[in-house]
């Protein structure tokens, strides 16, 4: 069983405040994504769990055992870098048995347990070969075997696949999975790739400036993002957030924009909206759809733009078009390719529709 809590903790560099009265708590087995754009403190975090970094207030118990001042070879984790430094004249197995030799496990022992890892993570074959004649797919997954075959309660990864270039991060993103759903181990992952975040994590905790804005599910993030911030963060190509206000109109309201068509609010919004409130709506282009042909949605549901940008995906096309002063990426079917300077209608999905308060950037759908 090894479970994380982190209660209350606060860490500063000098006088900058780099983590703020941190709160979470993570399951036994729970695969949990630290994520967010480069500074907002996820290393320091991760290395204060490590026993790296000292906290300066708060708590972190590891398994229901406080380890503050548990050093961290006997916090029972295992910590894979971005820059994984395998010693050079080493074998593979050789690097992967280093912590254990050092440990002074019996030789059989060691060897049980390198060539389980080896087997899971498909190294047998180069067992005896040196990191120089390894791909960097390969040497990452040394680095991993070098941590799985100390058995921890634990593992922290931060930016593992940062280095490997992108079909090969995609390969490693599988692989990390099907460790975690062999091994069931403990697993906090940093990465400021919301993609990696999605794909991995059962749970996503998304940070700013050393707090966090959201906790939730990948999906659970996805659909119902509590803040601007989140919203513009989690998905790709980002949520269109655009400037408006709301007025009302008979029992519901309608969103308005310069230069925009006037949208019905879903009913679901309803409740926490006044009479002329600025706002911030939120789509994504998933939810914006060029219509080429005759349509069954509403017309007020229906804008003309003109294209600015067209990026063909082959099974889609990115479209980013102008209307007013706005922009809007939307998609097209990726039959039809529109030309940049062509008007295009577009249809909303407003049941996708998200608003949020322009006053605290907080999610009103
Ligand atoms: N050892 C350190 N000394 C001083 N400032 C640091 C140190 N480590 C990190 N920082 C600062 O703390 C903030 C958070 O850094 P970090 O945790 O590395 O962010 P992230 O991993 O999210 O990119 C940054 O502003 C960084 O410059
Ligand atoms: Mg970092």
């Amino acid at each position: 069983m090894a479970s994380v809590s982190i209660r209350g903790v606060v860490k500063s560099f000098g006088k900058t405040p780099v983590i703020h009265a941190l709160d979470l708590e993570i399951a036994h087995q729970e695969f949990v994504v630290l994520v967010g754009p480069s500074g907002c403190g996820k290393s320091t975090m991760l290395r204060m769990i490590a026993g790296l970094e000292d906290v300066d207030l708060g708590e972190i118990a590891i398994d229901g055992r406080v380890v503050n001042r548990v050093a961290p070879k006997d916090r029972n984790i295992a910590m894979v870098f971005q820059n994984y430094a395998l010693y050079p004249h080493m074998t593979v197995f050789r690097n992967m048995a280093f912590a254990l030799r050092a440990a002074r496990l019996p030789q059989p022992e060691i060897e049980r347990r390198v060539h389980e890892a080896a087997r899971i993570l498909g190294l047998t074959e180069l067992l005896e070969r040196r990191p120089g004649e390894l791909s960097g797919g390969q040497r990452q997954r040394v680095a991993m075997g070098r941590a799985m075959v100390r058995d921890p309660a634990v593992f922290l990864f931060d930016e593992p696949l940062s280095n490997l270039d992108a079909k090969l991060r995609s390969a490693m993103r599988t692989e990390i999975k099907k460790l975690h759903q062999t091994v069931k181990t403990t697993i906090v992952y940093v990465t400021h790739d919301q993609v990696e975040a999605m794909t991995l994590a059962d749970r996503i905790v998304i940070m700013r400036d050393g707090r966090i804005e959201q906790i939730g599910s990948p999906l659970q993030v996805f659909q119902k993002p509590t803040n601007v911030f989140v919203a513009g963060f989690i998905g790709s190509p980002a949520m269109n957030l655009l400037t408006g206000t709301v007025h009302r109109d008979g029992d519901g309201f309608r969103t308005t924009w310069p230069g925009g068509p006037t949208l019905p609010v879903p009913a679901r919004a309803v409740p926490k909206l006044t009479d002329g409130q600025a706002v911030i709506i939120g789509i994504r282009p998933e939810h914006v759809s060029a219509i080429d042909g005759p349509t069954r949605l509403p017309a007020d549901w229906q804008i003309e733009a003109e294209i600015a940008v067209v990026e063909p995906l082959g099974s889609e096309t990115l479209l980013l078009a102008r209307f007013g002063d706005h922009e809007l990426t939307g998609k097209g079917d990726g039959r039809t390719i529109p030309r940049p300077g062509q008007r295009q209608r577009f249809g909303f999905d407003l049941d996708h529709l998200h608003l949020f308060d322009r006053a605290n950037e907080r999610a009103l759908t």
